[in-house]
């Protein structure tokens, strides 16, 4: 099935609800009936982690879920706000990195949840990136056959796009993610204060998605992209509110729309198709998942060129982006790297009945998804991101 999403700037506004506590501290609703949630952007938000989790009414018992890089920054602040509150909290940490989202990490930290005596009325907090987000939230949807859970994501990445919507999951060593579960957060807290300490690298690979929704969704926030890149790196608190408010407004909006991905929620797997192959055939961790999709991006955008419509000049204004972040737009590829990638493609859960599915893009702003593409046209795309 083709389908296209074409949203004008403005369509947010009205498609969902966006409160304001104030100018500085927007809240994004993400309306799922009785499974509904907030997303709180803003500053000094991990302190009130613990009055916002009684609010919620989900239990007394609770685990921290973080990794070895963020539970040392913020891993005190989040229990003692959580023991300030009521609660009897307990701290889990796990290595950093993407070589932790596996099921042996998963394994030890039910281990550790058996040991804290977690309930079923009892919740966790996923403090961290993306990977902490999809572990925790994994371990969240699958111990006691589903307790709460709650998002502190601390990575730009992951208070765009991972920590909302509720794809949680592990990696296999055969593919991304393809373990995994839909389990909403009650809670989504995006504390810009977190992201002082993240490592540039880190910064820019979060940008690559802001980049994604420019090009499915949002003409306008693609502009605003162009024009205000720099402040955005500069981590001026104004645009980073702005943009990372507007980045969980689409998602939270697609979302509501299509929960468990039958149909306009595949729109956000633009680049990831090539770009989940890159990271696991070259071994996770080389390639960040930003690095990955840029790349999975640019020559997403030139298929899209081919077969969909896109303007040559928008394919330019696409890669022209991510020159500008630093972000990788070509890969090097001998015959037997070439083969690993797609090997790693045919794994992935875009594959259906053999064929490779990706979504193109007919203009900047607009997009298609559940095109078939022959493994032809794949290798042009590739030919035309070589390294
Ligand atoms: P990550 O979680 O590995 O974090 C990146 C690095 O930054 C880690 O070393 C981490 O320890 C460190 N870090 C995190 N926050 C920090 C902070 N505030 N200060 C200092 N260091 C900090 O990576 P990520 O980019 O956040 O997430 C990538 C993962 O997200 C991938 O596994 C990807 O598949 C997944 N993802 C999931 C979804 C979804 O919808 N569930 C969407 C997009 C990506
Ligand atoms: N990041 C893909 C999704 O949430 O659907």
């Amino acid at each position: 099935m083709v389908t296209v999403i074409e949203c004008s700037a403005d369509r947010l506004a009205f498609g969902t609800q966006i409160g304001s506590l104030s100018t500085s501290m927007p809240t994004v609703q993400v309306p799922l009936g009785n499974r509904s949630y907030e997303i709180q952007v803003g500053t000094r938000l991990i302190a009130t982690l613990g009055e916002r989790c009684r609010r919620l009414k989900i239990g007394t018992r609770c685990a921290v879920i973080t990794d070895s890089n963020v539970g040392k920054h913020y891993g005190e602040a989040a229990i003692k706000s959580l023991k300030v509150a009521g609660f009897t909290p307990t701290l889990i940490t796990v290595d950093a990195g993407e070589s932790s989202k596996n099921l042996s990490t998963v394994q030890k930290c039910y281990d550790q949840l058996a040991a804290h005596r977690i309930e079923r009325k009892s919740f966790l907090v996923a403090l961290g990136g993306g990977v902490v987000g999809d572990l925790a939230g994994f371990v969240a949807a699958t111990y006691l056959r589903g307790i709460a859970f709650v998002q502190v994501p601390t990575t730009l990445l992951s208070q765009v796009d991972s920590s909302v919507g509720g794809k949680v999951g592990v990696n296999l060593k055969a593919g991304k993610n393809l373990v995994g579960a839909f389990h909403q957060p009650r809670l989504v807290l995006c504390d810009l204060d977190t992201l002082t300490t993240l490592p540039d690298r880190e910064l820019r690979s979060g940008i690559a998605e802001i980049v994604k929704y420019g090009v499915i969704y949002d003409a306008t926030l693609f502009q605003r992209l162009e024009k205000q890149l720099d402040g955005l790196l500069e981590k001026q608190p104004p645009i980073l509110s702005a943009i990372i408010a507007r980045c969980c407004a689409i998602k939270a909006e697609i979302v509501s729309q299509d929960e468990t991905e039958t149909g306009m929620r595949a729109a956000l797997n633009f680049g990831h198709t090539i770009g989940h192959a890159i990271e696991n055939s070259s071994g996770y961790g080389k390639f960040l998942h930003g690095e990955a999709i840029s790349i999975g991006q640019v020559a997403a955008a030139h298929l899209s060129a081919r077969r969909t419509g896109l303007p040559t000049a928008d394919v330019q204004r696409i890669q022209a982006l991510f020159e500008r972040l630093g972000l990788p737009t070509s890969i090097k590829l001998p015959g037997d790297k070439r083969d690993k990638l797609f090997s790693a493609m045919r794994l992935d859960k875009k594959v259906s009945a053999g064929e490779i599915h990706f979504v193109l893009a007919e203009g900047i702003g607009k997009a298609v998804w559940g095109q078939r593409v022959p493994d032809a046209e794949v290798n042009w795309a590739l030919d035309q991101v070589k390294g």
